[in-house]
């Protein structure tokens, strides 16, 4: 689909005020992690996830309800849809690739950089973009992002897909909550920040 980019130009963000002033140009939205993890990191197994857990599906929806949500190809292959009340914007090397109700974009950055702009909804936010998977999105975005919001499961499962330790000396945990699925499964969600 074609999109269009509201917002400023580039000459309009270098115009001065009269009065001489600079105005610094507009940070860019806060990006942030939001993976699951099982022992070992493991995140994915044949493209999909190994395990069922309602709760963190539904702890996911309410976390990025009407957000903009960053994704590799490989991930929106196993979802297979755009989800509802959000903005799927898709990562991939390929610049035909379309799929209903998604944008495309070339590059983690090029995504990021959709997602700091109002996009066909303009109810979802622009001051957080949330990064969804699968392992290697989340290995461009472990860099830049400021925020990780990480689900540990506690279950042993085989898996072709993984997700780093994060390094203590840059990440504090701002919160956690612990909790048991139905299911059986113990998981904490811990809300990582870093400067
Ligand atoms: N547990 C969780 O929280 C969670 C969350 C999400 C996903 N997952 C799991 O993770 C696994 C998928 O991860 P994955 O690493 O195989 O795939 P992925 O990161 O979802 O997608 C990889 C694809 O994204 C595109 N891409 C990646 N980096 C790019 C870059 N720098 N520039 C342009 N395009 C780029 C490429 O698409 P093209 O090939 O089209 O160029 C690449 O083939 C699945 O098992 C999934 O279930 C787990």
């Amino acid at each position: 689909m074609t999109h269009r980019i509201h917002g400023e130009t580039a000459s309009d963000m270098n115009d001065s005020p009269e009065d001489g002033s600079q105005t610094a140009p507009a940070a860019g939205p806060r990006i942030t992690i939001v993976v699951a993890r099982a022992r070992g990191g493991v995140i994915g197994a044949g493209n999909g996830l190994p395990w069922h857990l309602p709760e963190d599906l539904k702890h996911f929806r309410t976390t990025t309800m009407g957000h903009a949500i960053v994704m590799g190809r490989k991930t929106f292959e196993s979802i297979g849809k755009a989800l509802p009340g959000r903005r799927t914007i898709v990562v991939s090397r390929n610049p035909h690739w379309t799929h209903a109700g998604c944008e495309n974009a070339s590059s983690l950055e090029a995504a990021i950089a959709l997602a700091a702009q109002p996009g066909p909804d303009p109810s979802i936010s622009t001051e957080e973009v949330f990064v969804v998977g699968g392992e290697q999105l989340f290995r461009d975005a472990i860099g830049i992002a400021k925020r990780a919001i990480v689900t540990e499961i506690d279950l042993e499962v085989a898996g072709d897909a993984h997700f780093p330790e994060l390094d203590p000396r840059q990440w504090r945990v701002h919160s956690r909550s612990e909790h048991r699925s139905a299911r059986g499964p113990h998981y904490t969600i811990i809300d990582y920040r870093r400067d």
